[in-house]
């Protein structure tokens, strides 16, 4: 058995800064509503046709494989997680192999949204530890701009989000080395799956989502799985119940990151640094203080990015590595909440 560590570590946003004041274009908002409620000032938003979600990580992945010291030849798996792929299939796992001349090894899609990431480094721990795999490509990226509805209708969503990519390679340690995942913790609820989540296009009978969301707006279609009445309704776009999502995050990251750190016999103060999922400042900002912990024990990035998603962990990981906060041998937990519910979090030794 062995350990595995992250070996090499790039991430990528889009040059394109949208400010807060650069959406009143498109809908009815202000930059004060969307700093008070999230803490976003700016995110990025990809190129419109030059850039995908697989372009995106295909950048980071490039920086990760090259500080790890290999080359893409060496990667033998992929792990990709996103919510919002180039393709509904393939997913962009494949991409990615083809587009950086990998080898015909592996490459599988993770869509846990928010999670995604935390639940691809955990599956990609578990081929490093039995040996199954040397050097796993672990991605996560988004392009949401694509997929937004930027009007005053979706302003309580399309405000949040932005694009951008993360990744990492995934090597085995000696399993008596002191840095490396100690520990990885999956959760999920599907309760309230409906609460935070893109219907269309779906396989799904429209009546069994206008149930479960009682504003929905079905209009008897049935189980189509697109139609121009779907468009019409804007039933193309992510639905969220902000709120709902809220509550439940509130307790669910404190709960996941305490798990993470009893299981390993440490406490909050053993901390070097808490890399929460970046899906609102508030929402960090009450597991902060929920855990008691520091303001440098906690990196935040989302005032500049939004939230990315599944690029979301690596991206801010990268930047607090890159920026000296992260030190060989510091306790880091990355820990996530999102649509699902699913939550996870991991706790690493750099
Ligand atoms: N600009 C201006 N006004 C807005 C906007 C906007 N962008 N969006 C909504 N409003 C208005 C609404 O129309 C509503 O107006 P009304 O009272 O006249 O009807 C009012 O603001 C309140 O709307 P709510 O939807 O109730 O807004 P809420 O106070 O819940 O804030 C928010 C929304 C920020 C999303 C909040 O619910 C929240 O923080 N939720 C946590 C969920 C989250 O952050 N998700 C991120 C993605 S999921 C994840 O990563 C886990």
């Amino acid at each position: 058995m062995f350990k595995s560590k992250i070996a090499g570590i790039g991430m990528y946003v889009p040059s394109n800064v949208v400010t807060n004041n650069d959406l009143l274009k498109y809908m009815d908002t202000s930059d004060e509503w969307i700093q008070e409620r999230t803490g976003i000032k700016e995110r990025r938003f990809a190129h419109r046709t030059d850039e995908t979600t697989t372009t995106m990580g295909v950048e980071a992945a490039k920086i990760a494989i090259e500080r790890a010291g290999i080359t893409p030849q060496d990667i033998d798996f992929i792990v990709f997680a996103t919510l919002s792929p180039d393709y509904y299939f393939p997913g962009c796992g494949v991409l990615l192999q083809r587009a950086m001349k990998m080898k015909e090894i592996g490459a599988l899609d993770v869509r846990n949204q928010c999670s995604g990431f935390v639940y691809a480094l955990s599956v990609a721990d578990q081929f490093i530890k039995t040996g199954m795999y040397k050097n796993i490509l672990v991605v996560g990226a988004e392009k949401h701009s694509f997929g937004l509805d930027f009007t005053t209708r979706g302003r309580n969503i399309s405000v949040i989000f932005g694009d951008g990519a993360g990744a990492v390679v995934l090597q085995p340690a000696d399993i008596s080395s002191s840095s490396g995942i100690l520990s990885t913790h999956l959760h999920s609820d599907g309760e309230a799956a409906e609460i935070l989540a893109m219907y269309n296009p779906g396989t799904h009978a429209n009546h069994w989502v206008k149930e479960k969301v009682a504003d929905f707006n079905s209009n008897e279609i049935g189980d189509m799985f697109m139609s121009h009445e779907m468009i019409d309704n804007a039933q193309n776009f992510p639905f969220m119940d902000g709120q709902s999502v809220f509550k439940k995050a509130v307790v669910k990251f404190p709960e996941v990151i305490m798990e993470a750190l009893q299981q390993n016999g440490l406490q909050t103060s053993d901390l070097k640094m808490l890399i929460p999922h970046q899906a609102n400042l508030r929402i960090a900002q009450f597991v902060q203080q929920k855990l008691k912990l520091n303001d440098d024990q906690v990196y935040n990035n989302i005032q500049k990015y939004g939230n990315t998603t599944a690029a979301s962990v690596p991206i801010a990981l990268c930047e607090a590595w890159e920026s000296g906060k992260i030190k060989e041998g510091d306790l880091v937990c990355l820990a996530a909440f999102g649509s699902g519910f699913t939550w996870a979090s991991a706790l690493l030794r750099w």
